[in-house]
């Protein structure tokens, strides 16, 4: 996992943490911090594993670990933080040896991660494991977080 560990000591990737954790500081609802980018991961991994999916480890967690790390921009100038993302993303992959195929992968499924009709398994893992990722059930916020506007319903378990 030493790609991994590279992203999450990326210069550019702290500095996006930090500029979403002060966009976010005054937010009622799920934050997009690093307990959020580690869960994502992790329950990639597991859906990956559960499915028998053939999916490689480092993939799995860069995606997580990177899917929301373009949300400051949507709050800064109201770029989509998937597209930013994506592009942030990009940048990272490149500079800890992922090749180019293995960061299309990535890119892609980040870019598509809030759509919900999955565009390759991949990126369907990651909208699941992302909406897993939040505790709804026990939110003092679901009263009038967006998620549910539209009439879904909350979920605890996988
Ligand atoms: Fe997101
Ligand atoms: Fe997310």
């Amino acid at each position: 996992m030493k790609r991994i560990n590279d992203i999450l000591n990326d210069p550019e990737y702290l500095l996006c943490v930090n500029r979403i954790r002060a966009a976010e500081a005054d937010r009622i609802y799920c934050r997009h911090d690093p307990a959020h980018f580690l869960d994502v991961a992790r329950l990639a991994r597991i859906i990956a594993l559960e499915e028998n999916f053939d999916a490689d480890k480092e993939l799995l967690y860069a995606m997580g670990l990177l899917h929301d790390i373009g949300r400051h921009t949507e709050y800064e100038n109201g770029t989509d933080h998937a597209i930013a993302g994506s592009k942030i993303a990009e940048k990272i992959l490149a500079r800890h040896g992922f090749t180019k195929t293995e960061r299309e992968t990535i890119t892609e499924a980040i870019e598509d991660h809030r759509a919900g009709s999955a565009a390759s398994p991949l990126a369907d893992i990651l909208y699941r494991a992302d909406k897993l990722s939040r505790n709804c059930v026990l939110c003092d916020a679901a009263a009038t977080c967006k998620r549910f506007q539209n009439g879904e319903k909350a979920f605890l378990l996988y």
